[in-house]
């Protein structure tokens, strides 16, 4: 196993009603706080008027509407907001994109000029407001770690941005929050905790006894419970299961150790920018045709081991063979999730292909990747997936 850093300190108040611990959690921080949200679906299921039962003692200033795939111009409007009103601490309530947004607020509370910088060049995020997060979604792990990712649809452009201190303080993960979830962000979570997983799985190096295990038991728990989940949307085990696999699949326990590049993150992070996908989604559609473009000798001892410990197929002769229905069965597993398989029903076609493939290569480091990856390949997977 390779040196790392891992540190992971967000205090987990993890089950039901977990929230009513909010006032003791946030009052360490102060009484000013920034609550920020979507498009709304807090208010349909309860949890904004329950946040404002618990916290009659403190001074709430909202920002609402923020984007799926967050938009930067949300973040300028948040950043106003906390010099304005003197904010304490930041209470984003969402999935990813509200909390994402909202760590770049809480950077951007302290910065003077633009926050598109800090999502430029991180190195210049120095100090952050403290955030504390209330999940409803369990997909990205940002409820647990340190990145955050932006777009600009100016100019077409999405990317992460990372500080050690945008690790929110708090997170409460109530799984009777996914409740309300449609199916589709069901299953595109679902993708996206998978892909989190595989970025970091498909690796080099073979010394990595735990967490390669670690890995598995979150790939299985999310084939299990997916659609446990898309069948009863109010089955708690599978909601909590999903919910903490979302957290454990990307707060670096998985990656621990594993220096490469990722390889369908950069891509998806292409097809955002330019047509606003479902993240999950587009990462759903890239995997298994990613998976098929770089099976290879050097690589199908690794897929072999999926094939066996995740999909328990039984051992075969034909390594090839078994690689590849592993690989048929990720595909057939999304495609009975739900989600749309091909990017021509999400209306994409090949015409932007060169730009984003060229930009995916740039701004990934896809030359660092698992296997490494140049513009040609990368614009042969987009093709893969029409
Ligand atoms: O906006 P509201 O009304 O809340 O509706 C949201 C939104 O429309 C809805 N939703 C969330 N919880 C719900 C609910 N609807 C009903 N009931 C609930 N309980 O779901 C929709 C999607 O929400 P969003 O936050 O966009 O989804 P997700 O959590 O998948 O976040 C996606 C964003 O995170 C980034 C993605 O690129 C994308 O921008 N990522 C962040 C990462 C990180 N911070 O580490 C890593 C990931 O790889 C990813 O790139
Ligand atoms: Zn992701």
């Amino acid at each position: 196993m390779n040196n790392f850093r891992f540190h992971a300190y967000t205090d987990i108040y993890f089950g039901k009603g977990q929230i009513i611990n909010l006032p003791d959690i946030l009052k360490q921080f102060g009484k000013r706080v920034l609550l920020v949200y979507g498009g709304g679906s807090i208010k349909k299921n309860g949890i904004y008027d329950k946040i404002y039962e618990l916290l009659q003692d403190f001074e709430i200033t909202e920002l609402s509407g923020v984007e799926p795939n967050p938009r930067i111009t949300t973040v300028r409007k948040g950043v106003e907001l906390c010099k304005e009103k003197q904010i304490d601490v930041v209470l984003p309530v969402g999935g990813g994109s509200t909390i994402d947004c909202s760590k770049v607020i809480a950077g951007g509370a302290y910065y003077e000029g633009d926050p598109w910088d800090l999502v430029l060049d991180p190195k210049k995020i120095k100090k952050v407001l403290p955030i504390v997060t209330i999940l409803t979604l369990a997909a990205t792990g940002s409820e647990m770690n340190k990145n955050a990712v932006i777009s600009n649809m100016d100019t077409n452009e999405k990317f992460g941005t990372s500080s050690h201190d945008f690790i929110p303080q708090a997170s409460i993960l109530d799984p009777e929050y996914l409740y309300t979830l449609p199916a589709i962000q069901t299953a595109a979570g679902t993708a996206d905790i998978m892909s989190h997983v595989f970025e970091n799985y498909f690796k080099t190096m073979t010394s990595a006894f735990i967490p390669d295990r670690f890995a598995e038991g979150i790939l299985e728990a999310c084939i299990k419970y997916c659609k446990v989940a898309l069948e009863k949307p109010d089955d708690y085990e599978a909601r909590a299961n999903l919910m903490w696999a979302s957290s454990m699949a990307l707060n670096g326990l998985v990656g621990a150790g594993n220096g490469a590049a990722w390889t369908c993150h950069p891509i998806e992070h292409e097809l955002s920018a330019y047509y606003d996908v479902t993240h999950g989604v587009g990462l759903a559609i890239l995997t298994p045709r990613w998976m098929r473009y770089i099976l290879s000798e050097d690589t199908v001892d690794r897929f072999v081991m999926y094939a066996e410990n995740v999909w328990h197929l039984k051992p075969q002769e034909d390594k090839f063979l078994m690689a590849n229905q592993a690989i048929d069965l990720t595909e057939k597993f999304f495609k009975e999730c739900g989600i749309p398989m091909t990017l021509t029903e999400i209306g994409i076609d090949d015409s932007k292909f060169d730009i984003m493939a060229e930009k995916a290569v740039r701004y990934g480091g896809l030359e660092r990747a698992y296997v490494p990856l140049d513009v040609q390949d990368v614009k042969e997977i987009l093709r893969m997936c029409l």
